[in-house]
């Protein structure tokens, strides 16, 4: 499997030859494509394989990103498009855009401090960013960040002790959403992933060679150690808390049980917007309301837990069909342009996570990568809105499509 992106295919057999630009100067990255090649050369194999990687055959990678090509647009023209505003209200409040950076774990394995770098950059650009469990930060460490919408997502691991203590915490950082994931009964099958380690999780010989290939990559990240999980580490043996042995922790305490009791006990503990994430079934949907939830998020994970999963683009219109208008519904997987969140906006979501998107612009260049990946999808908006012949995001709706 080639990390590197294959030249785009050309139109016509005499195209030119194409590709990516995958330079250091954030500036000349025109997509989200660039940003990945970028991040591609820079990052070791498999830090880079943990990042792109999906489960299995990646089929459910692959659909997610063909999903897109169901619609297409049919634009208004002979209109005044010459404002255009680009903010939606989400959970209750306004957002400079229609997106937020979702839940990843490890992030800093991909830049010095990426979890704050992440939450700067939201912050910034007046969009929400969401804290993983497996972040390499504490959750009350970013009060540093000003206007920064701090939404902290939740895996409940071991028994039942544990998440009341994690809730506890982001409760005490005033984080505005809990965001509770729930597609990972079984941790999904990332083999190419797997590929990096011998038994145990320890880096293979040829990974280690590899990494020291990056000499660029390990004098940033690893100048103080493998990065810490301070979320868990109350929780983990002292010997263990490294980065190996966190992730050994986490498989060890996996929980395959999760029940609807769990959800009720959380919503009770939360005192804030509760959202449940990895739903895909309109059952599961119905569920989530009746518990008390003000929201999920349509997602399978970015094709990374079940192969052949369905496109969560796919579900935005049954979902909005049977949750109604008021009922928060968040989407991810396979995002990379603005034009496909216009797609999902029309479609019925209220606005859409970012997870790979923005951390190839964290990979590529930390803090300016973020912001650049985020201005990337503003513009890609902002263009697609006016030619559509509409002057706000809040207008969109299926009469787009043709
Ligand atoms: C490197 C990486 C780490 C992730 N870690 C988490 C996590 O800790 N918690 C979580 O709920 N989802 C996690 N996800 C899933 C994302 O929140 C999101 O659902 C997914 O990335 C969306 O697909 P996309 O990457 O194609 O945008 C992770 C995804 C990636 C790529």
């Amino acid at each position: 499997m080639s990390f590197f992106p294959r030249p785009a295919m050309a139109t016509e057999p005499a195209s030119p030859p194409r590709q990516f630009y995958a330079g250091r100067d954030l500036a000349r990255a025109q997509t989200i494509g660039d940003l990945r090649a970028m991040a591609m050369r820079r990052l070791p194999r498999f830090s880079a394989e943990y990042l792109e990687g999906g489960a299995e055959e990646e089929i459910t990678m692959r659909r997610n990103r063909a999903a897109f090509d169901a619609h297409v647009f049919k634009p208004r023209v002979i209109r005044d498009v010459s404002q255009r505003d680009l903010s939606k209200t989400v959970l209750g409040r306004k957002r400079a855009l229609p997106f937020a950076i979702g839940p990843t774990g490890f992030n800093g394995l991909l830049w010095d401090q990426g979890d704050h770098v992440l939450a700067r950059a939201a912050a910034k650009a007046g969009i929400p960013f969401s804290q993983s469990t497996t972040s390499n930060r504490s959750v009350e460490a970013f009060g540093d960040i000003p206007n920064l919408a701090h939404w902290f997502q939740l895996y409940l691991f071991g028994d039942d002790t544990i998440f009341p203590q994690i809730i506890a915490a982001a409760d005490r950082a005033q984080c505005e959403a809990l965001i509770v994931t729930v597609d990972s009964p079984v941790l999904g099958n990332r083999e190419w992933d797997r590929r990096n380690y011998r038994l145990g999780l320890d880096l293979s010989w040829s990974a280690k060679f590899n990494m020291l290939m990056h000499p660029g990559w390990m004098a940033r990240i690893l100048k103080n150690g493998f990065p810490p999980f301070p979320n868990l580490e109350p929780f983990i043996p002292q010997q263990d808390r490294n980065l190996f042995g966190v992730a050994r922790w986490c498989a060890k305490h996996h929980r395959s049980a999760i029940s609807w009791q769990n959800i009720a006990t959380i919503r009770k503990l939360w005192p804030r917007k509760l959202i449940i994430k990895g739903v895909q079934h309109e059952d599961d949907l119905r569920m989530s309301i009746d518990a008390g939830a003000d929201g999920v998020v349509l997602s399978n994970h970015g094709g990374r837990q079940l192969d052949r999963a369905v496109a969560p683009v796919e579900l935005i219109a049954p979902a909005r069909a049977v949750a109604g208008p008021d009922f928060t519904i968040l989407v991810d997987s396979g995002f990379r342009r603005g034009t496909e969140i216009v797609q999902a906006l029309a479609l019925g979501a209220d606005a859409v996570l970012l997870g790979r998107a923005t951390l190839y612009g964290l990979a590529a260049g930390g803090e300016a990568g973020v912001s650049r990946a985020i201005e990337i999808l503003a513009a890609e908006i902002d263009r697609t809105i006016g030619m559509l012949g509409l002057t706000s995001i809040e207008e969109l709706d299926h009469r787009v499509f043709a």
